[in-house]
Formats: structure tokens, C-alpha cells, sequence
């Protein structure tokens, strides 16, 4: 018989409580409880993030293990998020795993949250047919955004990132500016469908290399936006569709730009997406404009797993697991982490 190992895994890096249980690369259960006490503040307020954790974490670990049909004493290993992220929120995930490895007397893994974004595309069933490494990362999230090479399951090699603000927060700021609840990445995104991307014209940032910038782009939209009430108080109202569309349009392009320019310069032809922003349907289709060759592959993860979740947590253990990396007690989460981080 197969000796499966089954891994309990634990995402508390921002506001979503997410607990998973894997059987090798497949998954039993993937449950998120996303939290909305920020609602109300427009942005997460990292003490009641941390809270609201520790308040939920135990009955999403019952529920994960019960949707699985699982007992804990059957894990053979217990996988969290190590960082990037809140540090009391991480604190909250990294407590409850190393409890339950201690307890339990199993294998603790460590896992970084944005190489989790992009290996989720190897859980099985994900895709048809697997990237095959290397190949080109893109990381789209609400704090970061980055263009990496990707060697192996363990290789990652930045070579772009944003320099002020990340895709994801620019979608959420202007959001909020429009008057959408946050987050509203998703409702920008609804929105645009019907809007003229062509109506507004707003700067495409200019940034080196690989790198990335949208701060610059939020500020020109919001002084846009607070000059046009000005003259017209129901300008948002009024042309809300066209301004989504507009600003969409351009924080897409920027992003594509850099895309196009990784590829020829590091001849990698297959991009691989992962984040909440990875999502967007301007971006899946302005990809497969770009990209319309058969020599180009690209992988966007299946919806369930672009925001927030732990069954990427899972699918990243399980491969340090099958390698032997095993972290320890002693390790405490990090706010900041470098993608290459091991
Ligand atoms: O990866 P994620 O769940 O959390 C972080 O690690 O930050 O990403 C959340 C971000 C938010 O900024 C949210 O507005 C954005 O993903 N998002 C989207 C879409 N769905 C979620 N942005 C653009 N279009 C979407 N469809
Ligand atoms: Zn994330």
C-alpha cells in the first residue's frame, strides 16, 4: 500500500484564517475564514487581524480535519506560514502549529507565503499539465509584486519588485477613493467590464529594469478623481465603469511591460501568476493577447487558490517534507522575507 503523508497546514500571514489538509499533493480540505472587522476601516487594522486569529484559528482547524474526514493524531506533519506578513497575525499560526508539532511529536515545515503563491500550481489537479521549471514568477498581492526567476521548488531568484506601493493595494486604495468596500480588487475588476478603458488617460509609470511602481499611478488617479468632483459632484457616480476600466487598464499594462521585457531578456516562455490580483480577467486576457503563440505558456492558479490560502501552505511543506527540511521551535515568523529565502 501507498505510504501517503498527510500534512495539517496553517495560513495566518494578513486577515484570513486558512487551514488545510493535504494527502501528498492532493487536497481534503481547504478551509478560509476571511475576516471583516476592516471592513469598517477601509485597510487591515493588524491588532484586530491578530484577534480575530486567535478567535477563530482552533474551529478552522475542526472544521479542516472534519471536511477531510480526518483525526489530528493521522497528520504526519504540520506546515505554517513563516512570513512575509503581520507579525501578530503570523504569531497566532506559528504558536498553534508549533503546539500542535510539539504535541503531536511530528515534523514542523516552515513556509514562505509568496513562494506558497506560486507552488500552488503544483497541487494536483491544478493544471492539465504542470509548468515545468524554469520558469518566470509573477507574484500579484495585496503587499507585494514581484518578476522572479524560478529554478526549482526551492530556487527562487527576484529579479523585479515594486518599489513603493504593491498591485494589490493600489487596487484597494483607489477602491476605497471610488467609494467600494475593501477589499475591492474584485469589484474594480466587476466593474471594468463595462466601462471604456480607452475614456481616461492616466501615466503608465516608468520604473527600471524589471522593477514596478504604482504609487505614483494612485496619486495622479486620486488627484484625477478630487479635481473632477470638484468641478462635478456626481463625477464617481457618473463615470465609475470608464474610471475602473481607465485605471485598470494602466496598472495592468505597467505590469504586462515588465512581463514581456523578463521574457526575452531571460528567454523564459512559461509565466507563471500567483496573489490575489493573479484573478483579474484584464490581466488573463491582455496575457493571452500578448502572449498568443504557442511557444509561450501561461498558468494562472484555479480561483480557489489565488487569494489568501492554506492549502499552498500544504503544497510547499510537502515538498520541503519529502526533502527533509524540517524547521524548528526556535524559529520566530518574519514581518519581511526575502523571496530567495530558504
Ligand atoms: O494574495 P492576497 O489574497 O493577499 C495578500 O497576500 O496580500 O491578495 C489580496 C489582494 C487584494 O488587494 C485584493 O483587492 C486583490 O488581491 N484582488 C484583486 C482581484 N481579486 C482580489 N485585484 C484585482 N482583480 C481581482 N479580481
Ligand atoms: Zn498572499
Amino acid at each position: 500500500m501507498r505510504n501517503y503523508k498527510y500534512i495539517l497546514s496553517i495560513e495566518t500571514s494578513c486577515d484570513d484564517t486558512s487551514v488545510a489538509l493535504l494527502r501528498d499533493r492532493s487536497v481534503l480540505s481547504n478551509v478560509i475564514y476571511s475576516q471583516s472587522v476592516h471592513q469598517f476601516y477601509q485597510g487591515v487594522v493588524p491588532e484586530l487581524a491578530s484577534r480575530d486569529h486567535q478567535k477563530k484559528i482552533i474551529p478552522t482547524i475542526d472544521h479542516a480535519l472534519a471536511l477531510a474526514k480526518m483525526k489530528i493524531k493521522q497528520v504526519h506533519a504540520i506546515a505554517y506560514t513563516v512570513g512575509p506578513g503581520l507579525i501578530g497575525s503570523l504569531l497566532v499560526g506559528s504558536s498553534v502549529a508549533k503546539s500542535l508539532a510539539l504535541s503531536l511529536n511530528i515534523p514542523l515545515i516552515e513556509v514562505h507565503h509568496m513562494q506558497a503563491h506560486l507552488l500552488v500550481h503544483f497541487i494536483k489537479g491544478a493544471h492539465k499539465k504542470e509548468p515545468a521549471f524554469p520558469f518566470l514568477g509573477v507574484t500579484l498581492s495585496g503587499g507585494h509584486t514581484q518578476i522572479a526567476i524560478i529554478k526549482d521548488v526551492f530556487t527562487f531568484q527576484e529579479i523585479g519588485t515594486t518599489l513603493d506601493d504593491a498591485i494589490g493595494e493600489c487596487f484597494d486604495k483607489c477602491g476605497t477613493l471610488l467609494g467600494f468596500d475593501y477589499p475591492s480588487g474584485h469589484l474594480i475588476d466587476q466593474l471594468s467590464q463595462k466601462g471604456n478603458p480607452d475614456r481616461f488617460q492616466f501615466p503608465l509609470p516608468s520604473t527600471p529594469k524589471f522593477h514596478l511602481s504604482y504609487s505614483g499611478l494612485k496619486t495622479a488617479f486620486k488627484n484625477f478623481v478630487l479635481k473632477n468632483i470638484n468641478e462635478d459632484e456626481g463625477f464617481i457616480k457618473n463615470n465609475k465603469a470608464d474610471l475602473c476600466a481607465s485605471l485598470q487598464k494602466v496598472m495592468i499594462e505597467h505590469l504586462t511591460h515588465k512581463i514581456k521585457d523578463a521574457v526575452t531578456k531571460t528567454g523564459l516562455k512559461q509565466i507563471v501568476f500567483g496573489g490575489g490580483v493573479s484573478c483579474n480577467r484584464f490581466l488573463f486576457k491582455h496575457c493571452h493577447h500578448l502572449f498568443d503563440s504557442s511557444e509561450y505558456r501561461l498558468f494562472f492558479p484555479p480561483k480557489q487558490y489565488t487569494t489568501d490560502n492554506a492549502a499552498m501552505i500544504g503544497i510547499a511543506g510537502y515538498f520541503k517534507l519529502q526533502k527533509g527540511i524540517i524547521g524548528n521551535l526556535n524559529t520566530t515568523p518574519k514581518a519581511k522575507l526575502n523571496l530567495a529565502h530558504s
